[in-house]
């Protein structure tokens, strides 16, 4: 029987599934929601000292639909966690009370202020938590204070926050990187060199979602104007993947035994199989909570069982990074189908044309019946 429980960073997990930061782990009564469920592990929204700064405006979400109805895109404006940082302790107290069966993980986010990240850290380990994802990825809102994005795309502080993180807990520290770059490997890496024990990528993807037709104005509108927002669900997942490969390329070179956590358009079992073998030790899920429930859990599970029972699989670390060799360059793909096609051809001028009914094969038997119709 495969099992879906791991081991990442130390932290003991009954499933890789792992709420993302945002609003279906925003407050105590959800995130234990999540764990009643069965969820791995929850990913609490993101928190910072002062949460007076935050104001978020209504409507912040703007959906893409296919054909189908479905939504396949969603962009929202909403900042971080708009709760006071001391009613975040008091709940991440009440929740680890509890005992729940994964782990809490604290979402992070400061301005480039040694002491402000410090004494944040040591508030949340003091609270219980059992990790720190640090959000340097957030692409809208507060960029003006250096926050989120702003500070994950400039990789000479990306490293040093990490080293001050570092140096202010022993638990596990994720860096969450910013699809909102060129190269995912130059953040990457300076948040493994800063100490980060993890990657977690990708949050949302800088967009604006449309225009309506009938008033002119883009979506979500507010007061008849709108701003950037950030992209999930569904339509990221080909760039999330490309990027949770391009990390986890760089890890297994540079940085063997650090850990990456995958998201962006999760939504099924087979969604997170995929993640997994690209390289992710865990799979978090934030938009598909948001449109099916905390029940969609369970349905993951079991096509993530599923799958590893059809493949003999008896743990994740059997088919962990397992589709990463198959990435090569353009040229070396030219090359190899020239190859091929030169050993087809070579094998095909080797058969000999059948001269009498006695010569015919078993072995051959296709072949000759090609050399013969070409005479
Ligand atoms: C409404 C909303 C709010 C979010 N808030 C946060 C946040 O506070 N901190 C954070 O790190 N990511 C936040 N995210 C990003 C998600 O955690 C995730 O990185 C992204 O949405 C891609 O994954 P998904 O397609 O599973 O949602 C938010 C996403 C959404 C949709």
């Amino acid at each position: 029987m495969p099992t879906l429980a791991t081991t990442v960073d130390g932290l003991k997990l009954p499933n890789p599934f792992v709420i993302g930061s945002g609003p279906p782990g925003t407050n105590l009564s959800v995130i234990n929601r999540a764990f009643k469920e069965g969820w791995g592990g929850v990913i609490a929204k993101t928190v910072s000292l002062d949460a007076s700064k935050v104001v978020n405006v209504s409507p912040r979400y703007a959906k893409l639909h296919a054909l189908s109805g479905e939504v396949i895109g969603w962009e929202n404006i909403e900042l971080i966690s708009d709760r006071p940082f001391h009613l975040w302790i008091d709940e991440f107290k009440k929740c680890k009370d509890g005992q729940p069966k994964g782990a809490l993980i604290a979402s992070v986010m400061e301005e480039y202020n040694k002491d402000a990240w410090t004494e944040m850290i040591q508030r949340c380990e003091a609270a219980g938590v059992d990790a720190f994802e640090l959000n340097f990825s957030c692409p809208h809102g507060l960029p003006e204070r250096k926050m989120g994005a702003a500070m994950g795309q400039d990789p000479e502080i990306l490293e040093e926050v990490c080293g001050w993180v570092k140096a202010a807990t022993k638990l596990p520290v994720w860096a969450k990187m910013t699809p909102n770059i060129t190269h995912i490997e130059e953040p990457g890496r300076a948040a493994l060199r800063g100490g980060a024990t993890g990657l977690s990528a990708i949050n949302t993807i800088r967009s604006v979602t449309g225009v309506n037709l009938d008033t002119l104005r883009p979506e979500p509108t507010v007061e008849g104007y709108t701003t950037p927002g950030g992209y999930s669900s569904k339509a990221v997942k080909p760039i999330a993947l490309r990027m949770v490969m391009e990390l986890a390329t760089l890890i297994r070179a540079e940085f063997p035994g650090r850990t990456l956590s995958g998201l962006g358009g999760i939504e099924s079992g087979n969604d997170a199989a995929q993640f997994i073998l690209l390289g992710s030790d865990t799979v978090q899920v934030c938009t598909g909570v948001m449109k099916f429930g905390y029940e969609c859990v369970k349905p993951m599970c079991d096509e993530l069982l599923a799958f590893m029972a059809k493949h003999k699989f008896e743990t994740l670390d059997d088919f962990k990074g397992k589709s990463l060799p198959y990435f090569t360059t353009h040229a070396d793909l030219v090359q190899k189908q020239t190859a091929r096609k030169a050993a087809q051809k070579a094998a095909a001028a080797t058969t000999k044309v059948v001269k009498s009914d006695g010569e015919w094969s078993g072995d051959e038997f296709v072949k000759q019946s090609d050399a013969l119709s070409k005479g």
